[in-house]
C-alpha cells in the first residue's frame, strides 16, 4: 500500500493519496483546488489511475479539487450523506453513510460518523485491521480531530456537544496504536496515535462534556480566510469565478 500526505501551505490542509501498487490504482482524500495540478502530476508520475475522491466534508476554508479531478480523470467522487445540497448531485457519484466501506485492492476504508465540526462529518478508518508496523491501522480524521486541537464549531452546521461525543465515542474508542492524520495543521505536526491524542490532546484530555462546549464556545476564533468563499461553493457547488459556472464539491 502507498500511503501519502500531500499539504497545502495556504489553508493548511492535508490531502492523502493511497494506492495499491498491484492493481495501481488510487483513492485521494480531501483534494485542494488549487493543489488538482500537483496531485494529477503525481498520479501520473507514479503510474496510479484515480479511482475515488472522498470528502470527510463541505470544507468552510478551500474549495475542493473532487471536480476537477473527476472531470480530468474519471474517478467516482464520494461524499458523506446528508453534505449537500440538492443541484450539486448530478456531479456526487455516491453518498456514504456511518459503517459504510469503500475497498481497492487490499486497502479498505470504513466512514465514521463524526459530527460537530459540521453536521455530515465523516472520518475514514483504514485498513482498521491493521497492527503491524508495515501496514498500520490509520484514521484520517478530517477536521474533528486535529493534533493537539479539533475543528472549530461555531461556523456552519457546528455543534460543540456533537464533536466532543464524536471524538470521544468514535475516535477516542479506536485500538491506541491507530494512526491519526488529521486534515489540517497550523503547527507543523503531521501525525499522532489516538493513545497520544487521549493522554494530551488540550480540549479534550481532562474535560467533561459541558467542559468543553463552554470552552468552544470562548474561543471567539476570527472567520478563515476563505470561509465567505469556499463554504457556500462546496455546499452549492457553483463557482461563478471568471465567468464560468464550475460546479464543485
Ligand atoms: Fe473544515
Amino acid at each position: 500500500m502507498l500511503f501519502r500526505q500531500l499539504f497545502d501551505a495556504e489553508s493548511c490542509t492535508y490531502t492523502y493519496l493511497m494506492a495499491d501498487l498491484d492493481v495501481r490504482e488510487a483513492i485521494l482524500v480531501d483534494p485542494v483546488k488549487k493543489q488538482v495540478a500537483r496531485d494529477f502530476k503525481l498520479l501520473t508520475e507514479l503510474d496510479l489511475s484515480l479511482r475515488y475522491c472522498l470528502e470527510t466534508h463541505v470544507h468552510g476554508d478551500h474549495i475542493t479539487g473532487a471536480t476537477q479531478l473527476r472531470a480530468a480523470t474519471g474517478c467516482l467522487v464520494i461524499v458523506p450523506n446528508h453534505a449537500l445540497v440538492s443541484f450539486a448531485e448530478r456531479h456526487i457519484d455516491r453518498y456514504i453513510d456511518h459503517g459504510e466501506v469503500v475497498t481497492l485492492g487490499d486497502i479498505t476504508v470504513e466512514a465514521l460518523a463524526t459530527p460537530g465540526h459540521t453536521n455530515s462529518h465523516m472520518a475514514y478508518l483504514v485498513n482498521g485491521d491493521g497492527d503491524s508496523f508495515d501496514w498500520p491501522a490509520r484514521v484520517l480524521s478530517g477536521d474533528a480531530l486535529l493534533i493537539r486541537g479539533c475543528g472549530r464549531t461555531d461556523l456552519q452546521s457546528g455543534d460543540a456537544g456533537k464533536l466532543y461525543d464524536s471524538v470521544t465515542q468514535q475516535l477516542f474508542t479506536l485500538p491506541d496504536y491507530t494512526e491519526v492524520y488529521p486534515g489540517h495543521d497550523y503547527r507543523g505536526h503531521s501525525v499522532s496515535t489516538i493513545s497520544e491524542e487521549k493522554q494530551w490532546n488540550p480540549r479534550f484530555a481532562g474535560r467533561s462534556r459541558s467542559e468543553f462546549i463552554e470552552f468552544m464556545q470562548q474561543l471567539d476564533l476570527p472567520d478563515p480566510k476563505k470561509t465567505m468563499e469556499a463554504a457556500p461553493v462546496n455546499q452549492q457547488g457553483v463557482n461563478q469565478q471568471n465567468g464560468r459556472s464550475i460546479v464543485t464539491v
